[in-house]
């Protein structure tokens, strides 16, 4: 019985660990444990999430794993298949409007030297921007058109070899099987999961982005050669970096995995995004909806006062389903 109590407590630890012990390999269901190297304007939030910008404008976020990554046995070697799944939501302040997006990266030190925050996503600046020496590898969420660094668009994914001009991009979205392309708008709130995965001996990368109940498609977003082994350093460090300005919004990351030589595991139980993190956007709209419609209902007269009880409450019913649709 002890024996069993036991068995069951060391079960509860391992599955609950923030960041598993197991080299090249973590886990985080939420940032309960508060183990990660932030800096900027970068905080866990008391309900467990990553929050990498938040209503500060022209600001930026980093939040590093704390211990190097091993990515390869030798200098000039070859990189080793790597990994990564995260899930996140950016919420902004106005409607159609956000800055600037975040970024997954993977950079020799635990915190990018020098970067600058708006359109340089927190990770280069005017001068670095591009250079071979910088040695990061980025896959941008962008939700910003810079025509500097030639973005398709206001909306989408991409991944970055040493500058923020990708080598790779697409419109935020996913190819279901079917092979139909859906649209995704990064900043509209919704919680969405995205997977970077390195094969290191054909030199393939590929970036899948669906909303979280969607789940990983068959067919990846973006999929491309390229051999990291140059640009990667033997030991790296992995984590995120966001900016935001001029519209102050928020960059929250509710759960990450990663994994050297393997498939990074699968996430559970991700914290929930609470009221408070709610886009107060939806929650302002809404609330302004209803009550222009409330007093145009009024002034016509048309309504008898039953049929205003009914109309009051299912517009009531409509707010709430939009509410929880959020959650
Ligand atoms: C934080 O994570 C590192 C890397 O896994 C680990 O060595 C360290 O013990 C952890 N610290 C806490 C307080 O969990
Ligand atoms: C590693 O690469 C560098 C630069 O390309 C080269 O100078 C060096 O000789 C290489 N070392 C080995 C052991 O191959
Ligand atoms: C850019 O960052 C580098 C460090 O990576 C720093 O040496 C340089 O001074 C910075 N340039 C500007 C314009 O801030
Ligand atoms: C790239 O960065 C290195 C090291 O900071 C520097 O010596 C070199 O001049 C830079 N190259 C360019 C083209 O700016
Ligand atoms: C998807 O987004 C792209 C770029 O914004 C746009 O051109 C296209 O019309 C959109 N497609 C749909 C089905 O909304």
């Amino acid at each position: 019985m002890f024996f069993n109590l036991v068995i069951l407590v060391a079960l509860f630890l391992v599955d609950f660990a923030p960041a598993s012990c197991e080299v090249g390999a973590f886990i985080y269901n939420g940032f309960q444990s508060g183990n990660l190297s932030l800096d900027g304007i970068a905080k866990l939030t008391s309900n467990d999430l990553l929050l990498l910008t938040d209503s500060k404008t022209k600001d930026q976020g980093h939040a590093f794993y704390p211990n190097p990554i091993h990515f390869k046995n030798s200098p000039n070697g070859t990189a080793f298949s790597f990994s990564t799944t995260f899930v996140f939501s950016i919420r902004s302040d106005y409607r159609s409007m956000s800055g600037h997006g975040l970024v997954f990266i993977i950079a020799p030190q635990r915190g990018l030297q020098g970067a600058m925050p708006n359109h340089y996503l927190g990770l280069f600046n005017s001068t670095n921007n591009g250079n071979r020496s910088n040695h990061v590898v980025g896959v941008e969420l962008d939700t910003t058109f810079t025509e500097e660094f030639g973005d398709i668009n206001e909306n989408h994914v991409g991944i970055d070899i040493n500058g923020l001009k990708s080598v790779a991009v697409h419109t935020a979205g996913y190819f279901d099987d079917t092979g139909l392309f859906h649209n995704l708008t990064l900043a509209s709130g919704q919680t969405m999961q995205v997977w970077v995965d390195y094969d290191g001996s054909t030199k393939q990368i590929k970036v899948t982005i669906a909303p979280l109940h969607v789940g990983k498609t068959v067919r990846s977003l973006l999929a491309m050669k390229y051999d990291l082994s140059p640009i990667l350093d033997q030991n790296m460090y992995v984590g995120f970096s966001s900016s935001t300005d001029p519209v102050p919004t928020h960059h929250y990351i509710l759960g990450w995995s990663f994994k050297i030589n393997g498939k990074a595991q699968e996430l559970s139980q991700l914290p929930r995004l609470g009221r408070r993190e709610e886009s107060r956007f939806l929650t302002i709209t809404l609330t302004l909806i209803s009550l222009v419609l409330l007093v145009v209902a009024i002034l016509s007269g048309s309504l008898c006062k039953k049929e205003e009880e009914v109309w009051l409450s299912s517009t009531r019913l409509k707010i709430g389903q939009a509410q929880a649709q959020l959650r």
